[in-house]
């Protein structure tokens, strides 16, 4: 169990063992932890000029023709994977037969594990924000290059990680293929807990996604101390759908180390600093023509 432990905590954020670091959420009066804004006292990184996460403005992003469909490898295998409750999220283990590659990436990438963010009773809960809005989650899914085995090693290298982003959007109708996940959360409610989820597939995470091509990328960092600047972000347009009562479940379940509610795990937007955002996609084009088409037929027809 220990060791399980210290190998997530290896693997979400190198550091994280020895440093009493917290979100904003756990800061009350009778807990004194350091959160976001004080993450630098302890990890230098975090203060740094390419940290995650960001905000998107949509109107500023620049289109990447090189930014093509991400090959996504084993996403289809199916596998058991061990969840964990790390202290401030759950984190779970992947097999290193999950690769990407494509997307401008340079080179193949393996998996190591996914984990996600999440708020607090219908707040928001996403790290990344697109023109100000804050999703209620967000999963990320770390793969680091096929040349590194440990986290730690592709930390040194400034294009060593490469992080996949989802956005979670509530819809009406319960998103089925998550129910796996979202039980082992409840067999994981307390720090250092760990669970295997049988016949899992990473694709059933994202299978209601039907288009994949379209996303943003920068490059930025781990938006968990020890915050390292090693990260190719690329963060996908299309949300996948959640209901409310299965995100209030997710909510509820686990609890931080501290003995809290985990809630609120998210970090807040950072400055840019003068970096740009790509976009796989030029511009919402066909519905641009569309409009100019409608357009053109009104004028015409009031011409008639
Ligand atoms: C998953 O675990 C079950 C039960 O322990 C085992 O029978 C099965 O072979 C495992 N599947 C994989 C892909 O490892
Ligand atoms: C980090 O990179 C430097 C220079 O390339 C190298 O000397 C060092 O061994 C690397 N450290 C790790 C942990 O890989
Ligand atoms: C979860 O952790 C708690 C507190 O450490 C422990 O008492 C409990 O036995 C653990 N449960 C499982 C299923 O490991
Ligand atoms: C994916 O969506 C984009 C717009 O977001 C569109 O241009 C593209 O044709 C779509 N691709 C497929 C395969 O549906
Ligand atoms: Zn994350």
């Amino acid at each position: 169990m220990s060791s399980t432990l210290l190998i997530s905590c290896l693997l979400l954020a190198p550091y994280l063992c020895s440093g009493q670091w917290c979100y904003e959420s756990q800061n009350t009066c009778d807990d004194k932890c350091k959160g976001p804004r004080q993450w630098v006292s302890d990890f230098p990184a975090c203060g740094g000029q390419r940290q995650s996460p960001i905000n998107i403005i949509t109107r500023k992003v620049q289109y990447d023709p090189s930014l093509t469909p991400i090959m996504f490898e084993g996403y289809t295998e199916v596998m058991n994977i061990t969840v964990t409750n790390v202290g401030y999220a759950a984190a779970f283990s992947l097999p290193r037969s999950v690769r990407i590659s494509g997307g401008g990436l340079p080179g193949k990438y393996k998996a190591l594990q996914f984990h996600l963010h999440w708020g607090s009773d219908c707040g928001p809960g996403s790290e990344h924000t697109v023109d100000g809005e804050q999703y209620p989650m967000e999963v990320h899914i770390v793969h680091i290059k096929e040349e590194y085995s440990t986290l730690k090693e592709a930390m040194n290298d400034s294009v060593g990680v490469a992080a996949l982003g989802f956005f979670f959007e509530v819809s009406p109708r319960e998103n089925k293929q998550l129910n796996k996940i979202i039980d082992a959360l409840g067999r994981v409610r307390y720090n250092g807990n760990s669970t295997d989820i049988r016949g899992f597939q990473l694709g059933d995470l994202l299978i209601s996604l039907e288009n994949f091509s379209g996303y943003y990328r920068y490059a930025g960092s781990l938006t968990t101390p020890s915050c390292d600047e090693a990260i190719i972000w690329t963060l996908f347009k299309q949300p996948i759908p959640v209901s409310q009562d299965q995100l209030n479940i997710i909510i509820r379940q686990m609890l931080f180390s501290t003995g809290k509610p985990m809630i609120d795990i998210f970090r807040p937007v950072l400055n840019l600093n003068g970096r740009t955002v790509y976009t796989s996609h030029a511009c919402p084009c066909v519905l641009l023509s569309l409009i100019t088409l409608l357009l053109c037929l009104i004028f015409v027809f009031e011409l008639i």
